[in-house]
């Protein structure tokens, strides 16, 4: 397949904040006496803020009016905003810096597909904001699994969905991305969650960009300078 571009999830993918979202709500859930569950966490992943807030309130949603949740949702996100606050690009995912750094020195477009209204916000806070050319808005698509968010990602950067490849943690996100017209989904954590990716990886840290944007080198015309067996993190001259 030849690949023209990447769109990147951020929670989870790039950087750690997933971890960062579920001690938030765990914080909220505490004080409410709400359970938390073994598979709160995974059920989490992904889900834009008020249907996570749903999920956590479980059956005792229809105790909350529409009022009450707006203003938990808003305690659970002042409490992320606060923890985002100490983020740095030491936090980076292993392998996302680099792989970034390397697509915006092959002027592969880069664009992001966040559910996050934070994203702009920790984008700056790891250092990486430049290396996006195109930061889709989570208002203006429906959340994922549709796939509004990744086809608007792909508009942006003006590459049909087929010759982008996207990258997600959770599996709403995979199935976003496998229902965007032709997109493919590269899943970032557990294989049995992320089965219906098109690839599952452990980290960022195992993609090889050099065989996935091959053909995007040699139409640059930098194949023909270069030593084909090179990798990506090698070197090129
Ligand atoms: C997703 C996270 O990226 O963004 C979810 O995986 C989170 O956990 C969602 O709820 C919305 O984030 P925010 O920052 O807009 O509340
Ligand atoms: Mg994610």
């Amino acid at each position: 397949m030849i690949y023209r571009a990447a769109i990147f999830d951020l929670d989870g993918v790039i950087a750690d904040t997933a971890r960062l979202h579920l001690i938030a709500w765990k914080q909220l859930a505490e004080g409410l006496n709400l359970p938390w569950t073994a598979d709160t966490e995974e059920r989490l992943k992904g889900l834009e803020r008020m249907a996570s807030l749903e999920v956590i309130l479980g059956e005792k949603s229809s105790n909350y009016t529409e009022e009450a949740k707006i203003a938990l949702a808003a305690r659970k996100n002042s409490r992320y905003q606060e923890l985002i606050r100490s983020l740095s690009p030491a936090d980076l995912l292993p392998g996302a810096g680099e792989l970034l750094a390397w697509l915006n020195s092959q002027h592969i477009p880069v664009g992001l597909a966040s559910a996050s209204k934070n994203a702009p916000a920790v984008l700056e806070a790891l250092g990486i904001s430049r290396c996006f050319s195109v930061i889709a808005d989570p208002e203006k698509s429906a959340p994922k699994p549709a796939p509004g968010i990744f086809l608007a990602a792909a508009k942006g950067l003006g590459i049909d969905p087929e010759f982008c490849i996207a990258f997600e943690d959770a599996p709403a996100g995979v199935s976003a991305i496998k229902s965007a017209n032709g997109m493919t989904a590269v899943g970032i954590g557990n294989p049995d969650s992320l089965k219906d990716a098109d690839y599952t990886l452990d980290s960022l840290e195992q993609f090889v960009p050099y065989d996935f944007f091959l053909s995007v080198l040699a139409e640059s015309g930098i194949r023909q300078n270069m030593n084909i067996d090179k990798r990506p993190n090698e070197k090129i001259d």
